[in-house]
């Protein structure tokens, strides 16, 4: 196969950044190159080097004077609710109630779950993200739809047939025995297939009656290496409903601690309003909290501590995501733009290199996925993206006078979004001109 020489200004996260000068957390390559080969990156430095060192049939691609980022990570967020994103409700139980549950219900059918399969990941693509960790719906077909497209399009992604039996309509629940036993459908069909990547996904204690958490405490026993997702003290109402459903456990979090269901590979979603306790016991099991600040700010659900939370004593790891369709935006960008304005509520800073390390590296590493993505180190995947900070006539004018990698990096996070994104490669393959 011919090796494909990429040419443009390139940018790798090796560690979090701790301040906005802290040049020894990156790799920053102003004439860079990018030597792919077989959907890996086989080399990574300056252009002259690394054409030096090519041998072979080499094809070039220009695209300077852009910006190369290792592709976008999502870390939670939901396929079935493409067409309810941005619907009008006062609040995450009404939201769910009154428009999700409903739309959710119609991926029953394989041939709805397959479209919108496919237009979930144009919109990724379109965005800049090639690795994402979505819930599918209750249905097996979803799920089926859902590892199907990420294996034809060769992308490297998690995902889970959700497990609910109660508090939702009939059309969307199942049982404790159909939710096993279909998770291990999905497991044995999809897991390991392609960069397919399947998590154990019950969505959330209220709807998940204690049998079923036996079910999904039994499936983590028995594949203790599967990511497990679910929500977590997203909201107050939500919250009293759960200890009035788990009168036993000492707070939210001891529901799923009693069920076994928060290790290293557990991602829970929100955590906004966790006690120190429920804090202290995330850390120790090295669960991560996923924070979705445009879902958050929507539904009203509250102010999610992240720079408090990562300098704990004992501190959180923290993935970023967009939870579409609670969510507003697909795009990273846009995500940690909201990111940024959370925090300064907050009285806090996030710096524009620690933004960017949290949509690659950061969120890499809260999927305990950062040997195979979220970098541009030779022997990973060559999953990448090329960035345009002067993508629109404002952002153009704005750029005339940014002088520094870090300003510009904050440019295209307070006013980018997919039009700045110019290619979208996967495993190699430019993907978003294909489009
Ligand atoms: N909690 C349980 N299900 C959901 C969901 O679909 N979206 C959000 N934001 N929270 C949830
Ligand atoms: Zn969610």
């Amino acid at each position: 196969m011919t090796a494909m020489l990429v040419r443009a200004r390139l940018l790798s996260f090796l560690r979090r950044p701790q301040a906005v000068d802290d040049r020894s957390s990156y790799r920053y390559e102003e004439d860079g190159g990018l030597l792919v080969e077989d959907g890996r990156i086989v080399a990574f430095g300056p252009y002259a080097d690394v054409r030096a060192g090519a041998s072979g049939d080499v094809e070039e691609i220009d695209h300077r004077p852009h910006l190369v980022l290792p592709g976008l990570v999502d870390t939670h967020l939901h396929f079935p609710q493409m067409q309810v994103i941005g619907a009008y409700a006062a609040d995450l139980l009404e939201w769910l109630n009154t428009h999700t549950f409903p739309e959710e219900c119609r991926f029953v059918e394989s041939a709805h779950a397959a479209r919108i399969a496919r237009h979930f990941y144009d919109e990724l693509i379109r965005h800049g993200t090639t690795t994402a960790a979505a819930f599918c719906s209750v249905h097996k077909a979803s799920a089926d739809a859902y590892f199907a497209e990420a294996l034809a399009r060769g992308m490297c992604m998690v995902g889970g047939k959700v497990m609910m039996d109660r508090n939702a309509p009939q059309g969307l629940t199942d049982t404790p025995g159909t939710g096993y036993d279909e998770t291990r459908a999905v497991i044995a069909e999809w897991h390991g297939k392609g960069r397919n990547h399947v998590a154990i996904t019950p969505r959330f204690a209220i709807t998940s009656t204690p049998a079923q958490m036996d079910a999904a405490a039994a499936l983590a026993r028995e594949f203790p290496d599967l990511h497990i997702q679910t929500h977590l003290s997203e909201n107050h109402d939500e919250i009293r409903l759960t200890a009035e459903l788990y009168p036993d456990a000492l707070d939210y979090t001891d529901v799923y601690a009693r069920y076994g269901l928060l290790g290293p590979k557990s991602l829970f979603g929100h955590c906004i309003h966790l006690s120190e306790r429920e804090a202290d016991a995330m850390s120790e099991a090295g669960a991560v909290a996923v924070h979705c600040p445009t879902s958050n700010l929507f539904l009203g659900s509250g102010l999610f501590a992240l720079k408090a939370f990562m300098r704990r004593e004992k501190p959180l790891r923290v993935g970023l995501a967009t939870d579409v369709g609670g969510g507003t935006s697909y795009s990273m960008l846009k995500t940690l733009d909201e990111a940024y304005k959370i925090q300064q509520l907050l009285g806090e800073r996030l710096n524009p290199l620690e933004s960017f390390h949290h949509m690659t590296l950061g969120n890499a590493e809260a999927l305990s996925l950062a040997d195979r993505i979220g970098t541009l180190e030779p022997g990973t995947d060559a999953d990448f993206v090329v960035l345009d900070a002067a993508a629109t006539p404002a952002m153009a004018l704005r750029m005339e006078v940014v002088r520094s990698l870090a300003d510009e990096l904050f440019l295209l996070q307070t006013l980018g979004d997919d039009r700045a994104v110019r290619e979208t490669y996967v495993a190699g393959r430019a993907m978003k001109s294909r489009l």
